[in-house]
Formats: C-alpha cells, structure tokens, sequence
C-alpha cells in the first residue's frame, strides 16, 4: 500500500504560471492560431493521455512496449552497467520498468515530467518496486534547460530514455536543437533510447488520433478546460470540436480545435475573437521513417547505434551515442 511509500525528494523546478499566461495568450492571438503542447498535462489531461494508451486504435504504446519487450537483453547490453537513467517526460513510467528490471546495477532513474502529482505517484511506486535504486524526480518543463541530480553512486553513462514518439511533437528544425542539448547534457559518454512512430498508411495513422470513443477529444479540449480554471478564461468547450488530419506533405499528424461558430472569448481580461471554422493547432506529431530520423539525429550531434521495430514497421526504437564533444 501507498501508506509505507517513501517520501522522495523531488525537485520543482516548473516556470512560473505567469510565463504560461503570456504563452497561451500569444499563441491566441496570432495567426493561425496555437497553444504550447505541455499544457495537455494537467492531472485530468494526464489521466487522459493514459487512456489513449489503452485504446485499440492508438498502436503506439503497444507496439513500442512490445519491441521494448522482445528486446529488452539487448538494449540493457547496450546501455551496460552504472546507468543513470533519466526519462523525459515519464508519465506513469510504466514501459520503463521493463529497462528498470534487467538493467546491471542502475546508478539511479530520474524522471521527469510537468504533471506534479502523477510524477510523485509514478516515482512512489517505482521506488517501492525497486528498493535498492536511487529514484530522484524531477518537476520541470523539459524543453528548457534544467541540471540533472546526481545521484551518490558511480555513474558510468546518463542515458536519456525518451518514449511514446514524443520526438515527433516537435518539428523537425525544433527536435535537432532538441536533442543537440539533451548530448550536452548527458556527455560524451553519455546516450540516448528514443521511440519514434513510423510513416505509414494515412488511414492508420488518423484512426489513431480520431478514436470512436472520443477519449482524444477530450484530452485535446481539457486544454481549454484548463486555460478557463487557470487563466479565468470563458471557452464553452461545447462551441469547439476536435480535429487530427493527416498532412502527408509534412509528414505529420495536426491536431487542431476547431471553433464551430463566431465567438468571442475572454482570457484573462483580453478578448478573442474566433470566426466560424477558425481552427487553434495545439500539437503536431511527425512520423518518420528510420533513415530520416537517424539523419535528423547525426544533425544533432547522435549517431544511431541500433534500432529495433516490429515485424509490421508500425514504431521504432532508436539508441544513440554522441558524435561530437559537447
Ligand atoms: N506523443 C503523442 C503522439 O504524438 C502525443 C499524443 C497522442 C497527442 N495523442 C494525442 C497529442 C492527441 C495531442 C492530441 O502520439
């Protein structure tokens, strides 16, 4: 039970709220219109996300622990003994067990994420599994800059373990400054395992961000359910309607939310005005094939090492070492 639980220490190092009305109300108001992708991960939004991992028509997940499954001797070889692992973005941290269970004398696991509360939950019960290793959390908004704990014991190698395609929120020009830092911060010796979904079949590909049941819907409008309780904004979530395309030239999926009338809404005492169709992108999510991700890489500063995939193509899993001195 949670009650014997230890207590971790962890580290908040999110931006200020302040910093997160002038994101969203610039995003508002220019044109087309955006939202920053991490405000998707408040408790409900990260709840949500959960449950689209869970759904059939969302392969993602999956598939990915699959490959992690099938080739879990494998990658821990690589990755060897002494390894900090520090997981971007670790949600519940739930294909990370599968690393966290082989891996030769771990010098510890750091994860971090911008949702509070489920990073504490997740890292309680991961160092309840796993008594003997250092678990130290991390609250932070990983795009920017931020020191990574060092834990007591000896550390051979920092690897950032980097799931769930989450790469492929960024556009391209945006992953190789990216992942450029994430090298300066692990070090020469340092590396990278990194899920990365695959171009496929268009109709796939929308299936998996249109699911029957309406669960990504909801997580994409939770976004202005958010902004109405954080920011004292007026969005009726019942005038706009979610949206995911494919755009094929591009190579990625675009989610939008799409207002269905003219309105005007009130954020923080600044007015905005929508037309009928006007549509607020809030996250794009490139898919790659194997040898463009891997050039993106080399951009940046990685050579890939390996890649493990699923007999159909669907994901990839990708590790990394650093080319050059940081
Ligand atoms: N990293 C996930 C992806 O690109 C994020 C995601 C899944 C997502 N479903 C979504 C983002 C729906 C916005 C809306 O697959």
């Amino acid at each position: 039970m949670s009650s014997s639980a230890p207590t971790l220490p962890l580290l908040d190092v999110r931006p200020p709220a302040d910093a997160l009305r002038d994101e969203v109300l610039s995003g508002l108001r220019d044109t087309p219109k955006h939202l920053p992708a991490k405000l998707f991960y408040d408790a409900r939004g990260s709840r949500l996300f959960d449950a689209i991992c869970e759904l059939d028509a969302y392969y993602l997940t999956r598939t990915e622990e699959a490959i992690m499954e099938a080739h879990a001797g494998e990658i821990v070889e690589v990755l060897g003994p002494h390894v900090l692992l520090v997981e971007y973005g670790s949600g519940s941290s739930r294909k990370t067990r599968i690393l966290l269970e082989r891996l030769e004398a771990p010098a510890g696991y750091v994860p971090v994420d911008i949702s509070r509360d489920h990073l504490v939950r997740a890292a309680e019960r991961i160092a309840s599994a796993y008594p003997d290793l250092p678990v130290l959390p991390v609250c932070a908004d990983y795009t920017a800059s931020f020191r990574l704990p060092e834990p007591d014991g000896h550390v051979r190698r920092t690897v950032v373990y980097y799931p769930g395609s989450t790469i492929g929120n960024f556009t391209p020009e945006a992953a190789r400054g990216f992942l450029a830092r994430i090298a300066r911060q692990v070090g020469p010796d340092g590396g990278l395992l990194v899920g990365v979904d695959l171009k496929k079949d268009a109709a796939r590909l929308r299936a998996a961000y249109n699911d029957a049941e309406g669960v990504t819907a909801a997580f994409n409008k939770n976004v202005l359910r958010r902004i109405n309780r954080e920011l004292g904004a007026d969005f009726d979530l019942d005038r706009f309607r979610h949206e995911a395309v494919y755009n094929a030239e591009e190579g990625r999926i675009e989610m939008y939310l799409v207002s269905e009338t003219d309105q005007e809404v009130v954020v923080d005492g600044v007015r905005i005005a929508f037309a009928a169709g006007e549509r607020i992108c809030t996250e794009y999510s490139y898919k790659y094939t194997i040898e463009d991700f891997a050039a993106l890489a080399a951009e940046a500063g990685w050579a890939v090492e390996r890649v493990w995939t699923d007999d159909d193509r669907l994901f990839s899993v990708h590790y990394a070492r650093p080319t050059r001195e940081p």
